[in-house]
């Protein structure tokens, strides 16, 4: 797509014999061309620069993770929210998730603590095995259901159902209620620093905090991954 893209301007523009019209239509394309190159370019900058996971590799990494993401109703002690659903995760997040845990930019002791030795292709390679485990809801991009006004803003990156429009951006379809809403809390209240959420976050109300974490979780979407 990018290659694409970048190749419709120079061509056009080494074009000879045009008249003012055309001149303009070009000229417009130009434009669009130049604009859609740059909106691949940030879609794809975080997966380019990222290295490519491997499923199998990735499968026996993750073993050991599952014996607390694996189990349904595991709980987090203090404070108590379920730890995270990750199956059929968007693998782009999981990476950055992974490596803001490891690198110390996203708190969490147990989970810095797991992702501490863990390399960048080992990261890749857990995240490519996990988000290939996407049930079909999530494959599909989930179903229609009940929509809610509030969560009319979140659709932009987050999508219409739930299931996340980005392969850096999470899926929230069927995370369970109370981690969505401790993940939410720590972007109001700086314990999670990623600048694009923290923005969204900021304005929520209060009250509506609750409301668009049972919202997402009863969505049709992400579920609790079993140890094979
Ligand atoms: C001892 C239990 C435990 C183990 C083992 C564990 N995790 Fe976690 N994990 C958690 C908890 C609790 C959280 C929620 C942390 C928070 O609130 O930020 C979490 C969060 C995560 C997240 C963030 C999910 C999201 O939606 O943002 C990822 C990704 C993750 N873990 C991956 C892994 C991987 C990969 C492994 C194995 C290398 C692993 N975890 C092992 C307990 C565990
Ligand atoms: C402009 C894009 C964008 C919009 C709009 C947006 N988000 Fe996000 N959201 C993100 C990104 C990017 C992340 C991951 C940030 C990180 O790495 O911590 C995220 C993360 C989250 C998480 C944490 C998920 C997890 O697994 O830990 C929750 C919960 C969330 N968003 C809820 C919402 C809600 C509710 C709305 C609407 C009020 C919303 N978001 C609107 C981009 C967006």
């Amino acid at each position: 797509m990018a290659a694409t893209a970048t190749t419709i301007a120079p061509s056009l523009a080494s074009e000879p014999t045009l008249n003012l019209f055309e001149n303009q239509v070009i000229t417009n394309m130009k434009i669009v061309a130049r604009a859609t190159t740059i909106l691949v370019a940030i879609a794809l900058f975080p997966l380019t620069a990222a290295a490519e996971g491997d499923v199998q590799a990735g499968k026996e990494l993750g073993y050991t993770c599952l014996g607390c993401h694996g189990i349904e109703g595991y709980r987090n002690a203090y404070p108590s929210y379920r730890v995270p659903k990750l199956g059929g995760q968007k693998a782009g997040y999981l990476e950055i998730a992974l490596r803001g845990y490891r690198d110390g930019t996203r708190p969490h002791p147990t989970m810095q603590a797991q992702a501490s030795s863990l390399s960048d292709q080992e990261i890749a390679d857990v995240a490519a095995y996990l988000a290939s485990l996407a049930n079909d809801k999530v494959a599909a991009g989930g179903t229609t259901g009940a929509s809610f006004e509030k969560a009319a803003a979140c659709a932009a990156c987050h999508g219409a159902n739930g299931i996340s429009l980005n392969a850096v951006w999470p899926t929230l379809a069927g995370q369970h209620e109370d981690y969505l809403e401790t993940a939410l809390n720590q972007y109001r209240n700086g314990k999670r620093t990623d600048p694009v959420m923290t923005a969204q976050a900021a304005l929520v109300a209060e009250e509506d905090v609750a409301l668009l974490a049972r919202y997402f979780a009863g969505l049709e979407g992400l579920e609790t991954t079993r140890p094979e």
